[in-house]
């Protein structure tokens, strides 16, 4: 990194800094696109060799100039977040600088070792695997939204400080939801579906409530997996059902995947004392009028005396027609205002769970405020509805969300004593 900046600063004084491949390039796609494209992932193409980025280069000027790729929505300057695959303005310039000056290649001898690779777990071994229960036929050509549905049959509560989602197959495997359902309603659903596991779009299912405890991780491309800050845990409740839900690709030919899942626990020298609850920040009742091109709707949640703490994760959502998504805090009495996660080109296709590098801190009488904004009008070439309609807060594609989920401890919590760590009994 100190010679990337080396480069800029020479360049930004006017001095010729020649940008190639072999040194600083070759360095960006290895952090910021090798994720997906590489041999069998997501990405359309390996970008891992000088003559793989010339060919392609044409294409990665527009994509990046236009800030296509890679699909990292979280805006610079709105939270900073762990494992960020976007490119901050001087690497984007030193790319379109580079595509500019004819993509040169440099010397070879510069090369930057190729990244060894990480194995399935990137954490090691698992405590426990869940997985689908069958392998799924993929149907062809459309884009598929499915839950499965996976009793636990735990007999106690167990405390988790990492999942891992590992996609069957990552050639149509798009992102993952892991839910968990204590109502029991996920089982009825899947029954009424003759196929295996039943439809379910934009969350876990129709009538499946959403509560602190509703949510365990996912995964979406270029997803690392990382364990929750020392001390912090989240809770499985005894007898869940574990539904993954799972979005496909639409894939020209016949594919299957059964997607895995590994659990990692907490152990008694995890010394855990909080637990990360997914607190839902939402409004369910609006009505969003058809063509109405720039409608918002709003939640906001005070920081009660005794609800103070820290967030350590945000989870934005919307289905097709939400444009842009902001968390923001603000406290009248500090003159606090900052914007937690701002997404303003918000794509149903990329959405994610990002952690945040520091936890960020929850004050007495802080105001915790989601502003989504929506475009229900004709010109939105994502607007599913034709003829136009109202929209209102629903499972299906043609219905909306306005809903953050805030990964929360909380500073009163003290659960030493209600942890047990005996190894899960399936
Ligand atoms: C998180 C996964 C991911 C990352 C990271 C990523 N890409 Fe992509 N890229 C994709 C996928 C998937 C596609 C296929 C098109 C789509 O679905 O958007 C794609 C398509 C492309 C295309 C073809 C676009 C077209 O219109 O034909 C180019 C060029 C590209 N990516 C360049 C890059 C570059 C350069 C980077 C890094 C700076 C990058 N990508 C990072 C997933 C990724």
């Amino acid at each position: 990194m100190k010679r990337l900046l080396a480069v800029l600063c020479l360049g930004s004084m006017g001095l010729p800094a020649q940008v190639t491949y072999s040194k600083e390039i070759s360095r960006l796609f290895m952090a910021k696109c090798q994720s997906c494209h590489r041999e069998g992932d997501i990405g359309p193409f390996a970008l891992d060799s000088y003559e793989a980025a010339k060919s392609w280069s044409a294409d990665i000027q527009r994509v990046v100039r236009d800030k296509i790729m890679p699909p990292w929505k979280p805006v610079e300057g709105h939270g900073s977040f762990q494992n960020n695959f976007g490119l901050s303005d001087d690497e984007r310039r030193m790319i379109l600088d580079w595509y500019k000056a004819e993509a040169p290649e440099g010397d070879k001898a510069d090369l930057p070792e190729a990244s060894a690779p990480t194995g399935e777990w990137h954490l090691g071994e698992p405590d426990a695997i869940i997985q689908m229960p069958e392998l799924y036929n993929v149907p062809r050509r459309k884009d598929v939204y499915r839950c499965f549905v996976v009793p636990t049959g735990y007999d106690e509560d167990l405390w988790l400080k990492s999942i891992q989602v590992v996609p069957g197959n990552r050639q149509v495997v798009h992102h993952v939801i892991v839910y968990l359902d204590a109502s029991g309603k996920s089982t009825e659903l899947d029954a009424k579906d003759e196929e295996p596991g039943y439809d379910c779009y934009g969350g876990p299912g129709d009538g499946i409530p959403i509560t602190l405890d509703s949510l365990a991780g996912g995964w979406v491309p270029g997803t690392r997996a990382s364990m929750l800050s020392p001390g912090v845990a989240i809770r499985i409740p005894k007898k869940t059902k574990i539904i993954i839900q799972m979005h496909y690709f639409p894939a020209g030919k016949q594919h299957s995947d059964q997607t895995k899942i590994g659990f990692y626990f907490a152990k008694p020298e995890d010394k855990i004392t909080k637990r990360m609850f997914f607190l839902p920040l939402v409004n369910d009742r609006f009505r969003i009028p058809p063509g109405n091109k720039d409608f918002e709707v709003t939640a906001s949640v005070p920081v009660l005396p005794g609800m103070t703490g820290d967030i350590h994760m945000v989870v934005p959502h919307m289905h097709l027609i939400g444009k842009r998504i902001q968390v923001t805090r603000s406290n009248v009495f500090s003159r606090i205002n900052d914007s937690l996660v701002l997404i303003d080109d918000w794509d149903f296709n990329w959405q994610g769970f990002f952690a945040y590098e520091k936890p960020v801190r929850l004050n007495v009488l802080d105001q915790l405020k989601l502003s989504c904004r929506f475009d229900n009008s004709a010109d939105n070439p994502r607007n599913p509805s034709n003829p136009l309609k109202e929209v209102r807060w629903g499972e299906g594609t043609e219905d909306e969300m306005c809903l953050a989920f805030l990964g929360l401890t909380f500073d009163n919590e003290n659960i030493i004593n209600s942890i047990r760590f005996n190894k899960p009994k399936r």
